[in-house]
């Protein structure tokens, strides 16, 4: 047995008794929120040396400059529980009462098992349930509807909903079409209950969310998996890496995502003039922006990041909900609406009160 193991505590014979909900209160606000960004700067101009490429092709098509890189030893556990600390310190809940973590990823440490595993190890949080959950650029949006639900049934009392990619390590750094749009990094919420005397919004309001299987081979990694394991044969075609048809996903983007958060602001019983910021996926200004015109939402009220981050995947919402958060873009009261599109094809719209 390794020294570290014999030091561990052996998990608890019985499930922890939860600590009684108090009446009225809310069961699922947003208790603190945080966000990590490796180091490492990879800058337009960088990527003009490596794929026939320009800063103005990337700025005018994307709206992006810089994203950041993971180092090797940061794996995607270890970005996602960086980010998790920073939320549990925000809210003053230590990890040890976290009693459920969702790992928003397609970007895993391992195909099993799940990074939230690895992440819950890596904070402690030694009564967790732990998984994962795959929608691609959707996924945190997806964790939140999930988390809510489970915390509004009782079922957990802090809930760690948790988006983190390395989609540096799936880029192929030969194709201009992809390699210059994604970065690393993650975002982390706690959900819970606040503690007595602590005062916190409702949290997640409404949610819209769906999928469209039929159009899962617009951006997909195709080998590599029990469909199309990778060979020796397959292997320089580079499809065991990030694949996608950039107009294509285009096309469906805008219009899901501005569905998502008309159907999402209906069942809260919203409108746009109720939204204080409007924090969307980040892959694209263009995106963004017209999602932000159809809605007739003015800039002023979006948060965006792209410019120094580019596409994070499903850490994307969660690391702009901190950033704007802790740049005091909203506070007490505030709504603020999320949305994101992504692989699957996969989209979904959250109300959050703060
Ligand atoms: O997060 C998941 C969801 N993902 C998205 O939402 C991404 C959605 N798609 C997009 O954001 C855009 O489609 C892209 C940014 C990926 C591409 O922009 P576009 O305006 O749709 O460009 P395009 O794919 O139509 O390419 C236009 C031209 C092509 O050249 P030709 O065929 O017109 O001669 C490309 O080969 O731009 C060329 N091109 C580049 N040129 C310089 C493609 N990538 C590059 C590049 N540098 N990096």
């Amino acid at each position: 047995m390794s020294p570290s193991r014999s030091r561990r505590q052996p998990p608890p014979d019985a499930a922890p008794a939860l600590a009684p909900l108090r009446p009225g209160a809310p069961r699922a606000a947003v208790l603190g929120t945080g966000r990590y960004n490796p180091e490492r700067v990879l800058t337009n101009a960088e990527l003009a040396t490596m794929v026939d490429t320009s800063d103005e092709w990337i700025t005018t098509r994307t709206g992006m400059k810089e994203r950041r890189i993971a180092a090797e030893h940061e794996h995607t556990s270890v970005l996602g529980a960086n980010a998790a600390r920073a939320a549990l310190e925000q809210a003053g809940v230590d990890a040890s009462e976290v009693d459920l973590i969702i790992c928003a990823t397609v970007t895993g440490d391992m195909v099993f098992p799940a990074t939230a595993c690895f992440i819950q190890e890596l904070l402690g949080a030694r009564k967790a349930t732990a998984f994962d959950l795959a929608a691609a650029c959707t996924g945190f949006i997806y964790g939140l509807e999930v988390a809510s639900q489970l915390l509004e049934g009782g079922v957990h009392r802090y809930a760690l909903v948790i988006g983190a990619e390395k989609i540096g390590s799936v880029t192929d750094w030969t194709d201009r079409n992809t390699c210059v749009l994604f970065g690393d990094g993650a975002g982390a919420v706690l959900l819970g209950q606040p503690r007595e005397g602590q005062v916190a919004g409702p949290g997640v309001l409404a949610s819209a969310s769906g999928t469209d299987g039929s159009l899962a081979h617009i951006l997909n990694i195709p080998v590599g998996g029990t469909r199309t394991p990778l060979t020796p044969e397959n292997y320089g075609k580079n499809l065991h890496k990030l694949q996608m048809s950039g107009k294509e996903v285009y096309r469906q983007a805008v219009g899901n995502m501005v569905a998502a958060c008309q159907d999402a602001m209906r069942k809260a019983g919203l409108g746009p003039g109720d939204i204080k910021l409007i924090v969307p996926h980040q892959a694209n200004l263009r995106i963004i922006d017209g999602v932000a015109e159809r809605l007739k939402i003015p800039t002023e009220k979006v948060f965006i990041n792209v410019q120094r981050y580019g596409n994070t995947g499903a850490a994307a919402v969660a690391m702009a909900l901190d950033e704007a958060h802790r740049e005091g873009r909203f506070g007490r009261g505030d709504k603020i609406l999320l949305v994101a599109f992504g692989a699957g094809l996969t989209w979904g719209a959250t109300v959050i009160e703060w």
